[in-house]
């Protein structure tokens, strides 16, 4: 259940959700007033508790110690502050190592990890599972019925440092799981490919991890133990989830991803639990490609929810302190970072953390309580935030909308990734250089699975989709059929959710939809690029990649000049159906692939809410009555020119009539406030 339309949600929650991770735990109890005063200064609605407090909850096996949570949950609510409580189960208390040796997991040379640090544990333990059951169990008869406590955040990040477990228990459920998938040993045998290089199974004992041998691994080996090992920690999840669900079947429920991360498929994570949510840190001196990057993870949360609101569940304030240079961010980027959550369709603004630990691995890391204290710029400007934030309760529940989608696919990601390919490409990357051109535009885009329903997008972009199955393919044929426009990559429908290449030429089982077949294919080194054609347009370069396309049926919108693939097609398009299907056969330059796009987009009429300068996002978010926000937001930091088109507004943060729709001054947010149709 979401917001209601006065912006009231989450057990009583008024407006976006704004606070961050609170550790007690780690504080005198004269320090909790004092944060539950500053706390309700600062404007902060909802607090994290509960998620690194394992040891302090469950000194001993069995005995808990709870009355010190309890005593910090009810002076929050005192304070209207509430509460998302953690099962903190994120870090097993060093007894559980010794009471399960063998919980600890066993990394990929064979070592066996300690305890002292976080996430030691084996996800495919039973005993770890069984204790976090028990753990979540006993809170959630405790809490569950508090006022305070409106939501439950359950484990943390999973995966963020322990994605493989090479120990035998993984060993032995990893066979069982490739039981259930395939059946029977000839089976596996045929997925996995195992006559090459002599490696047939005669007995289920013989299938191991994707431990270390001394050439390549087995590429559908490899891939399957990814799926497996995104599937264990995803069980962690549901096994947490399910005894909350019996114990306390109202409870609604969240867990903060890392962020696009190789090793957690994420599409489907969200399904069962009632809210999104991810940590972005990027880096402060990354430049717009970071600041790019962060609004096409924000729309992927968004849409692993299928539009529903999310939560950016973490965030700092100031500094990380796990890079190699932690750089702060300029006065003005936490505040961009902040709304650019909101415009993109979160409804929470958290932090790590409220106050900076005095000890331990991250007691540099920005806070919003930093060690200076509630005196210094930083709480200001956090506390400045709350305020402005509070201005806006009722975009709560509202949502954007999208013609483009932008296809994601976490196993084709983790094919791509997989040993002896032509080059190495990321997939990630490869998605990123294809957002580009509408973030560019102030497009908004969502990332759906090539599973997913297309038919409402006027576009949709599908880069490099290496693993592509037959019935993925039949459904791009029916989006262009019924009159979709596609525009798909290089390397794609190369091979089937096998890794078996798709024989016949590349592009497999798309070469009738695309018009077109690959022959062969080149790496291009940064000292060869590619020179490309496309009449109307300057000549562009692709880089990457370059492939030897034979049109059989489409047009030839661009060609290669040079090299291997010189006379041959660069680009085509093939008209199929009621709809139409372009290929780009390398990855062209940032300035071409924009006008392509550009091109493309205005023959289907799809345009941004503004236009600015590249830097400035501009969304819109709507409720279904009609009222709607367009938000502006200047990632620069110099001002920038923005068209806010015909129709001004009252700017909510200035609570002024926004009267220059010409310009937006460096890191500048604008939030208007329209009651009618805006596109
Ligand atoms: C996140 C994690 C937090 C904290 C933070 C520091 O990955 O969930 O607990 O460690 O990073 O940046």
């Amino acid at each position: 259940m979401h917001a209601l339309s006065d912006g009231v949600w989450l057990g009583g929650l008024h407006g976006l959700a704004f606070g961050g991770d609170y550790n007690p735990e780690q504080w005198p109890e004269a320090v909790w007033a004092e944060d539950a005063r500053l706390m309700k200064e600062a404007g902060v609605n909802l607090v994290s508790m509960g998620i690194f407090a394992w040891s302090k909850l469950e000194p001993l096996p069995g005995q808990y110690d709870l009355n010190w949570l309890e005593r910090v949950i009810d002076l929050l609510w005192r304070h209207g502050v509430r509460v998302c409580l953690s099962n903190a189960t994120a870090s097993p208390p060093p007894w559980l190592a010794r009471l399960y040796p063998d919980s600890l997991p066993v990394n990929a040379e064979g070592q066996r990890l300690a305890t002292g640090s976080r996430q030691h544990y084996c996800p495919n333990h039973q005993g770890y599972r069984e204790a976090a059951a028990r753990l979540t169990e006993v809170l959630a008869e405790s809490f569950a019925g508090h006022p305070a406590v409106v939501l439950w955040h359950l484990n943390n990040e999973l995966g963020c440092h322990l994605n493989t477990c090479y120990c035998e228990i993984c060993s032995g459920a990893f066979r069982d799981w490739l039981g259930r998938r395939y059946g029977t040993l000839g089976a596996l045998n045929e997925a996995w490919g195992t006559t090459f290089w002599s490696g047939v199974y005669t007995d289920w004992c013989e299938v191991d991890l994707p431990r270390k041998g001394p050439a390549m691994a087995n590429p559908s080996q490899l891939l399957d133990y990814k799926r497996f090992m995104s599937e264990s920690l995803r069980g962690v999840l549901a096994n947490e989830r399910a005894v909350l669900r019996r114990v306390a079947p109202e409870a609604q429920t969240v867990h903060n991803a890392v962020s696009l991360y190789r090793p957690v498929n994420y599409s489907n994570w969200f399904e069962d639990l009632d809210f999104a949510a991810w940590d972005s840190y990027p880096d402060p001196a990354g430049g717009l490609s970071e600041v790019q990057w962060t609004a096409l993870t924000h729309d992927a949360f968004r849409s692993f929810k299928h539009g529903q609101p999310f939560f950016l569940m973490e965030q700092v304030t100031t500094q990380a302190n796990w890079r190699p240079y932690n750089v702060l961010k300029a006065p003005g980027q936490m505040e961009t970072g902040s709304w650019q959550a909101v415009a993109r369709g979160a409804d929470a603004v958290m932090f790590f953390q409220w106050r900076a630990s005095l000890y331990g691995a991250e007691k540099f890391h920005g806070a919003m309580v930093p060690h200076f204290g509630p005196g210094g710029r930083v709480y200001r400007v956090v506390a400045a935030l709350g305020a402005a934030l509070s201005q806006v309760p009722d975009v709560v529940g509202s949502r954007l909308e999208s013609k483009v989608a932008l296809l994601l696919n976490w196993e084709n990601i983790w094919a791509l990734d997989g040993p002896g390919k032509p080059v190495a490409l990321d997939g990630f990357e490869i998605a990123r250089e294809f957002y580009a051109p509408f973030w560019n535009r102030q497009v908004t885009v969502d990332v759906v699975h090539p599973d997913r329903p297309l038919g409402d997008y006027s576009l949709v972009v599908a880069p490099a989709l290496y693993l592509l199955t037959e019935h993925q393919a039949l459904a791009l044929k029916r989006y262009v059929l019924n009159g979709g426009t596609l525009v798909c990559t290089y390397f794609s429908g190369v091979v089937n959710d096998c890794d078996h290449v798709v024989s016949g030429g590349y592009s497999g089982y798309l070469q009738d939809l695309l018009g077109l077949v690959v022959e062969e294919w080149e790496p291009l080194r940064p000292s060869s690029l590619a020179e490309i054609h496309r009449k109307g347009q300057e000549p562009g370069q692709g880089r990457r990649f370059m492939e030897v396309v034979h049109a059989q049926g489409c047009e030839v919108e661009a060609t290669f000049t040079n090299g291997y693939a010189a006379g041959k097609p660069a680009i085509t398009r093939h008209r199929y159906g009621r709809g139409q299907a372009y290929y780009v056969a390398t990855q062209p330059d940032e300035n071409f692939l924009q006008t392509f796009f550009d091109s493309i987009r205005t023959e289907l009429s799809i345009a941004g809410p503004i236009k600015g300068d590249i830097g400035v996002e501009g969304t819109v978010r709507r409720h279904q009555d009609g009222r709607a926000f367009l938000f502006v937001v200047n990632h620069l930091a110099k001002q920038a020119s923005v068209d806010f088109g015909t129709e001004g507004g009252i700017d909510v943060l200035s609570g002024r009539v926004c009267r220059d729709l010409q310009s937006v001054e460096g890191y500048g947010v604008r939030v208007l406030r329209r009651a009618g149709n805006v596109t």
